[in-house]
């Protein structure tokens, strides 16, 4: 392996923009002047209240040293003794080590054999189908599998039904040493995780009470699973630092974490572009979309601003791969509604290179292909479609990772990070909160019958639903 490059992300604006994509599609240089001083005090608020509130995670990038010690050498015992890691989480809990790891190892890293891959297996169950947890349970053995329980509020139902049969297998299993298979990560105080975790003597990491979930990678939700796995989490931390230090100035056309959220602003709010498709042209970012989504989504769709006025405001955000879904969804972003912005991931120097064979010399259009490199293709057909984008003036940005390493991967976590606390700012809403995920949880509950009042009250509310109606059900 090279050394790796520490060069900066770029983002490039310029199919935003309708000096260059035409008047009647782009955003106007002078709406974005217009919005300085708003964006000013964006970043005045925002950098004034760094490490408080909601905004711990801002320190992550510096706070940390004797914690990532601690996480480095908690994962090289891990490395030692097991040879299956297993994350137990959900939304915040899980989407950024699912990101993480398949950014910066190999794309089969589990299938590869022991000694190429240098962790454990890695496996993050985000999800309670109880198919996938018996087929999880059908292809790890329990006896050398740790599992790291990650829960904010330390009461999460998935998690928490994750963690009883997993306890359970493991006593089974295991024996007396059961608890030295689980690590757990979750709150100081808050909630019931951190009491079985002193009760038991799990291996124990904390979650700051100002990081909330989905802002919460760079801390040890994402940094142990990514350390178990060999990733240099240093570096991911260095680019955070890195991405900070650009973001530190209030003038909009330098901070790029401003820009973008200006920008997406004004779409969302002055052009009725509701829709920011994330679409990364290459499989190791696939899942950063992923997690973008989830930071976007639940942090900028709100009913209220912070004095309650009544806004619904928020931008869906979708994911698309490149060049896959060229052949899926591409036709809708050309020609459907002016209702999108495409955000390109772009990789600028690829880890491998793959020569296409010589060939089919009988099919010209076959054998031009032959001695170039994929990595020339995918290049080409992400330009076609920008280009195609363009043509359509349909409003198109691109971020560049000059490569795709723990540093540039670091930046552009940050970079979403502060693009989404500013974006809240200007929309004058609580980007930390997610009480509409409530309703549904609580509703869940009642329908489980679980007997605290609360849920008895909402199993009460449910049963006043009309009736569903036969001639509705085909
Ligand atoms: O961003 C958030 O706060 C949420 O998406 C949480 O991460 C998710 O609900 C899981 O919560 P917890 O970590 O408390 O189990």
């Amino acid at each position: 392996m090279g050394k790796m490059l520490h060069e900066p992300i770029v983002l490039d604006v310029n199919h935003m923009m309708s000096d260059v994509i035409g008047f009647q599609y782009g955003i106007d240089p002078c709406q974005v002047d217009g919005m300085k001083e708003a964006a000013s005090a964006a970043q005045h608020n925002v950098q004034k209240n760094r490490g408080t509130g909601w905004l711990g995670w801002m320190q992550l990038p510096y706070d940390q040293e004797e914690i990532v010690s601690h996480i480095e050498r908690v994962a090289k015992s891990v490395r030692e003794q097991f040879d299956t890691f297993v994350v137990l989480g959900i939304g915040g809990s899980a989407l950024g080590p699912i990101a993480i790891q398949q950014a910066l190892n190999h794309l089969h890293y589990n299938e590869l054999p022991a000694e190429k891959r240098g962790g454990p297996r890695l496996y993050v169950e985000d999800n309670i189908d109880p198919e996938r947890m018996a087929a999880l349970l059908d292809v790890i053995d329990v006896k050398k599998t740790c599992f790291n329980v990650i829960t904010k509020s330390g009461a999460t139902a998935e998690t928490m039904s994750q963690y009883l049969i997993i306890s359970e297998l493991l006593k089974k299993e295991v024996g007396e040493g059961w608890a030295e298979h689980i690590i757990a990560t979750t709150d100081r105080e808050k909630g019931n995780l951190i009491k079985l975790a002193k009760e038991n003597g799990f291996e124990l990491f904390h979650i700051p009470a100002s990081v909330g979930g989905r802002f919460s990678e760079l801390c040890p939700v994402g940094l142990l699973p990514a350390a178990v796995c060999g990733i240099d989490i240093r570096e991911m931390l260095a680019g955070a630092a890195a991405m900070d230090e650009r973001c530190k100035t209030d003038d909009v056309w330098q901070n790029p974490a401003l820009l973008e959220a200006v920008l997406q602003y004004i779409a969302m709010q002055e052009m009725d572009v509701n829709v920011q498709v994330v679409m990364p042209y290459a499989d190791s970012l696939k899942y950063m979309a992923d997690w973008f989504c989830q930071l976007w989504a639940e942090s900028l769709g709100k009913n209220v601003t912070r004095k309650g006025m009544a806004v619904n405001v928020g931008q869906t955000p979708a994911k698309a791969l490149g060049v896959t879904d060229q052949h899926s969804q591409l036709q809708l972003y050309t020609e459907g509604p002016y209702d999108k912005v495409i955000t390109f991931l772009k990789v600028g120097q690829f880890r491998t290179v793959t020569e296409i064979s010589h060939g089919c010399e009988q099919f010209p259009d076959v054998a031009f292909l032959g001695g170039k490199t994929l990595n020339a293709l995918i290049d080409a057909e992400r330009r076609g479609t920008e280009y195609a984008l363009y043509r359509s003036g349909r409003m198109n940005q691109t971020i560049v990772l000059p490569e795709v390493n723990a540093y540039t991967i670091g930046q552009l976590l940050f970079f979403f990070e502060m693009t989404t606390a500013y974006a809240g700012e200007l929309l004058d809403i609580d980007a930390f909160n997610q009480p509409g995920v409530e309703e549904s949880k609580i509703a869940s509950y009642a329908v489980l019958g679980n007997q605290n009042e609360k849920y008895l009250r909402k199993a009460e509310e449910m049963k006043g639903r009309p009736a569903s109606k036969d001639e509705y059900i085909l």
